[in-house]
């Protein structure tokens, strides 16, 4: 697929910003959260099926065994993204589907997704497709996950499963969503699957991912050197809270480090940065890293996607107004970063959404600027902002309407901040709203809702809210309404 370039928004009436021609304005969502039919037609155990038995990991003790009913109802849901108007559709495809246990390929798990592709095209929606968004099969993790360097190569060989059967249709790859998550938070948090808490594993995972991103990038180029090729990482704006102490600004240095850089830099630089290599190298990360990977993790890359949903705000001393907060069960976990004690997260006084994360629109506006600076636009790299979106509370009215007024401004202000960061000369090529459809949220299962649709879970029901609606208009106008635009 061909996307235009073009650096600055179109020069528009004062109070109407355009989006540049070719903008994606498309939504997302992944495998476990929605699909459901968890044991059907083949699929086996992800981690996240074994994680969600584990008492007290998930609120309510929720699971993915039926969530959206997407694979059944996949029809009527690509229908819902057409009335929309979304240009594109970012989803994942299941591992455990496509190759149950991370053995021998599994023809209908395929035949899923391909009828997915099939329906997206029809309707006149591009695939955006993600390979991993943290389901991998439990035989897999049993065989020691991704600490495992082997992996790695299974991961490239699932890729080429995947690309088997969706390579003619499908021209945007991503190969992983948010190694942050899949890494750190998993293996070292202990707060998503597999729920371990051990620092080695989580420097040894995040590696691992790294490795198996740069050999699958490899591998799906040498078959079909025209496919769009990248990588979603979960970025954040860590700022010291007083730029005039030493100790906040290493919080920040750190915090940056272990969040942004140490997927960074590798990706793009074909190193770990000497700082961050001084804090984890010893506790893990020396350890696992061989000859030869940092040249198969930077391999080129097209397209880099970012997810934002806000920053952080450190210091080297503890907050009246701490920001660190929401567990979602009592399962004790531990810091998802390896070597940041002593770190504190202060709040920055900013409204929050359900998830208690602070709303900071301009942070993604300075956070795409810097990723431009410093990585993307040296390498020649197009940047999408490939999730965005907030959890409310959201009541359905008497009328059966959803006026989601907090998430409509919430879309709105990110949209007017990426329009802002073209402007300033960043060239952004698309933007995902997270997500399409409310669905189960990891830990905190069906309790958070993300959606511009509305799932009833009883009765499976769909609703566009509010925020779907503003979306809509959005999309057709491809512009921002005028009430918003700054
Ligand atoms: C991101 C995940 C996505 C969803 C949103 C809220 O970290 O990629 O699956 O959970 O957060």
């Amino acid at each position: 697929m061909t996307i235009t370039t073009h650096p600055a928004a179109e020069p528009t009436a004062a109070a109407v910003r355009r989006f540049p021609e070719g903008f994606l304005l498309g939504a997302a969502a992944a495998a476990y959260q929605i699909e459901g039919a968890a044991h059907k037609d083949g699929r086996t155990d992800s981690i996240w099926d074994a994680f969600s038995r584990v008492p007290g990991a998930v609120v309510n003790a929720d699971n993915g065994d039926v969530a959206c009913d997407h694979y059944h109802r996949y029809r009527d849901d690509v229908a819902l993204m057409r009335e929309l108007g979304l240009n594109a559709y970012r989803f994942s495809t299941s591992w455990a589907r496509v190759r149950p246990d991370g053995g021998p390929v599994n023809p209908k798990g395929v035949d899923f997704y391909s009828r997915l592709v099939d329906e997206l095209l029809e309707s006149g929606i591009t695939p955006w497709l993600t390979l991993y968004h943290w389901d991998l099969p439990q035989a897999l993790e049993e065989q020691g996950g991704w600490a495992n360097r082997d992996t790695a190569y299974r991961f490239r060989d699932y890729a080429l499963s995947v690309h088997d059967a969706l390579g003619d249709r499908v021209d945007i790859w991503t190969t992983l969503n948010e190694p942050w998550c899949s890494s750190f938070l998993s293996y070292t948090g202990g707060a998503h699957a597999p729920g371990r808490q051990d620092v080695a594993a989580g420097l040894a995972a995040a590696h691992h991912l790294l490795l198996g991103h740069g050999l699958a990038v490899q591998a799906l180029r040498e078959r079909d050197a025209s496919l769009d090729l990248g990588i979603t990482l979960n970025l954040t704006v860590a700022k010291p809270v007083d730029p005039a102490h030493p100790g906040d600004l290493d919080a920040a240095r750190r915090i940056d480090g272990q969040f942004n850089r140490v997927f960074l830099d590798p990706l793009f630089r074909g190193h770990y940065a000497d700082d961050l290599l001084a804090d984890v190298g010893p506790l893990g990360l020396d350890a696992v890293v061989q000859p030869g990977d940092l040249e198969v993790i930077s391999s080129p890359i097209d397209a880099l996607g970012v997810n934002y949903y806000h920053g952080e705000y450190v210091s080297d001393r503890p907050a009246a107004n701490p920001i660190e907060g929401q567990a979602p069960t009592d399962r004790p976990t531990r810091s998802p970063f390896p070597a940041a004690e002593g770190v504190h997260f202060h709040s920055q006084g900013l409204p929050r959404t359900g998830m208690g994360w602070e709303v900071q629109p301009d942070g993604l506006r300075e956070l795409l600027g810097r990723v431009h600076r410093e990585y993307t636009g040296p390498a020649g790299v197009r940047l999408f902002v490939t999730e965005n979106g907030a959890a409310y509370d959201d009541e359905v009215s008497p009328d059966g309407a959803v006026h989601d007024v907090e998430r409509t401004g919430f879309l709105l202000s990110h949209l007017s901040s990426i329009l802002d960061a073209i402007d300033e000369g960043t060239p952004v090529h698309g933007y995902f709203y997270w997500s399409i459809l409310d669905n189960f949220e990891w830990a905190w299962g069906y309790d958070k809702r993300f959606g511009i649709v509305r799932v009833d879970y009883e009765t499976q029901e769909r609703t566009i809210k509010d925020s779907g609606l503003a979306y809509q208009a959005v999309i057709r106008d491809r512009a921002l309404p005028a009430a918003s635009a700054r």
